[in-house]
């Protein structure tokens, strides 16, 4: 995988016409040259976001059940994302793990499936804000990402975001120096361990149009993951197309 990773994670927000207002609009602009964008609405969208995407940009699902198929209500798994036109899915995302309760050891199980499932993942790590102050925050990213790629860690197939939980929807940004140390950890972190060669390193957490260009050029960081930012087109075109 090359190029600077730009994903709008579209969490529980559009119904059908919002999505297709925002299509009509983001086709009409100038789509961004050496950057992959993907998408990952809500799941009731992918098949009409499937339709409306320009070619070369990617799809995504916001979370994945860790089983093929199952008596499991409500539960989506890494098969049917990819049926349903996904070759990406995030893995646990701050929201997943601190909303909805989701461990390491289940975040773990989601990583496989999807790298099983024929989908790339996007895993999402960051610290909180406790954590960050008792200057705890490499040993918690690091721990995630260790946790999560098990005991033999992919050597690709696979991309990290790193989302302080204290930046998500707060609109609170790390420095691009704080972001860069943790992202040449992460760098450093794979790179010891022989995994994930082609992985990008994404920063996500208020993410917007006045501080992207700042946060792609900062060491380390080789895409961002939005989410508010990303759900009008105007808005996310102007992160998309930051500093080039
Ligand atoms: P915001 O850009 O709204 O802070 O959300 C970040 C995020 O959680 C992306 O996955």
């Amino acid at each position: 995988m090359s190029g600077t990773f730009i994903a709008a994670n579209w969490k529980m927000y559009k119904n059908r016409a919002e999505a297709e207002a925002f299509f009509r609009a983001w086709r009409l602009l100038p789509a961004p040259r050496g950057r992959e964008i993907a998408f990952f609405p809500p799941f009731t969208l992918l098949g009409v976001v499937k339709e409306l995407l320009p070619s070369g940009q990617a799809l995504g699902g916001q979370n994945l059940h860790e089983a093929a198929e199952g008596a499991f209500t409500g539960e989506v798994s890494a098969p049917m994302l990819s049926d349903a036109g996904c070759s990406y899915v995030l893995v646990g995302h701050s929201e997943r793990r601190h909303v909805f309760g989701e461990s390491d050891n289940r975040v773990a199980k989601k990583f496989s499936a999807s790298m099983n499932g024929g989908l790339r993942p996007v895993l999402c790590v960051g610290e909180k804000l406790d954590e960050r102050e008792a200057g705890r925050t490499l040993e918690v990213v690091l721990g995630q990402l260790a946790s999560a790629l098990g005991l033999l860690p992919p050597a690709q197939g696979f991309d990290v975001a790193y989302e302080p939980v204290w930046a998500i929807g707060t609109g609170k940004v790390a420095k691009a120096s704080d972001a860069s140390e943790v992202h040449l950890a992460i760098i450093e972190w794979l790179k010891k361990r022989g995994a994930g060669k082609e992985a990008r390193v994404l920063y996500g957490g208020s993410v917007k149009p006045d501080n992207a260009a700042e946060l792609l050029a900062a060491d380390g960081v080789q895409g961002v993951l939005v989410g508010g930012a990303s759900l009008e087109p105007t808005s996310f075109h102007k992160i998309a197309t930051a500093g080039m």
